[in-house]
């Protein structure tokens, strides 16, 4: 690191010891509350970095935004194959094939915890259309995105469910040092919005406003939707990213193709994303597929329990316009 670099990580320092601090999910870092969302400590000097120093977006870029747990991992693989319909074909040596989606599309605030200069150089050198990912909430994105054409789709899920995946998640890949996150524990961090990127549904509000203000900028997706009808949100995101599939296209199968090729159990059962790690926390990559289904929270969650997140999906939603089919 450059003097530069020291005077800068001692500013990261300084933000973080100012910040108000609550324990995390049975991880080994605490979540600060920065710019009222619940940053996890080992990304807050890259996602400060992000915001300060992402300049150059291209108009072809595109960002694929989630809340965690959410179905990230689906939403970059479809939109990574729709937007490069034209360059790879899904039955074929698709680098989905030999690439886990998080490394074919990295998620932006990640790729600033090393050097500055060597991230911001590797991401400006990556084959347009550069497709990103971020859990950063849509408030605190850099300017540089909200400003140029870059296209966003943002997933979201059902509460519920997204509740059951991120208990179970947070509890595989926890350090085995670490005890293990009571379901009543997590449920109650979870119920007053104290989560990786949290609370939910400022995240999922921010970009549902933006996606009605401005519907060509947000795509806002739910996991839900896109799991009844794939076929129609495929052709809908494309659309939206300007590469709309041919009729040609269509009646020769690519759409199903890249749904298959996307597909739970097709993307699980992959060479690649049944071993090895993953990021600077060394997740293992199986661990990003669970069940891949809706609905599963019937089988967590007790009476009381359904009774108090209802409520409060209908209190904070209320008056957006943003619902959830079971919960209306
Ligand atoms: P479950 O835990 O309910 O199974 P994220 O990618 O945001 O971390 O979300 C993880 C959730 O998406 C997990 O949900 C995981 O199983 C599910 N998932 C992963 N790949 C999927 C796919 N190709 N299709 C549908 N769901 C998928």
């Amino acid at each position: 690191m450059t003097s530069m670099g020291g005077i800068q990580e001692n500013e990261d320092e300084k933000l973080i010891l100012s910040l108000p601090k609550e324990k995390p999910w049975a991880q080994p870092y605490d979540l600060y509350l920065f710019q009222n969302f619940w940053c996890p400590g080992i990304h807050i000097q890259a996602v400060n970095r992000f915001q300060k120093y992402f300049e150059a977006v291209k108009d072809s870029d595109v960002v694929v935004a989630s809340f965690p747990k959410s179905g990230t991992i689906w939403i970059k693989a479809l939109t990574f194959s729709i937007a490069n319909h034209h360059r790879f074909s899904p039955l074929e040596n698709h680098p989905l094939l030999t690439t886990n989606p998080h490394e074919l599309v990295p998620f932006l605030e990640f790729s600033f915890g090393g050097n500055i200069q060597d991230q911001i150089l590797h991401l400006s050198n990556m084959t347009e259309p550069r497709i990103f990912g971020t859990h950063t909430p849509f408030t605190s994105l850099p300017k540089s995105i909200k400003e140029s054409n870059c296209k966003l789709v943002y997933i979201c899920r059902d509460p519920f469910d997204n509740f059951v995946s991120a208990w179970n998640y947070f509890n595989k890949v926890k350090p085995m040092s670490l005890p293990a996150l009571t379901m009543e524990e997590a449920f109650e961090k979870y119920c007053n919005g104290i989560m990786d990127y949290g609370p939910w549904w400022s995240h999922m509000l921010g970009y549902w406003n933006e996606s009605i203000a401005n519907p060509n900028k947000v795509l806002f997706l739910k996991y839900e939707d896109l799991k009844e009808d794939t076929n129609f949100h495929v052709k809908r995101i494309a659309e939206f990213l300007g590469c709309p599939f041919t009729q040609k296209e269509e009646s020769s199968g690519v759409i199903q193709s890249i749904i298959k090729l996307c597909s739970f159990e097709n993307m699980k059962d992959l060479e690649v994303n049944k071993s090895g790690k993953i990021g600077r926390g060394g997740i293992e990559k199986k661990d990003f597929f669970r069940k891949g289904e809706k609905g599963d929270w019937v089988n967590y969650f007790t009476p009381s329990m359904q009774e108090k997140l209802s409520a409060i999906v209908e209190e904070k939603l209320s008056g957006s316009g943003l619902s959830f089919k079971k919960c209306s």
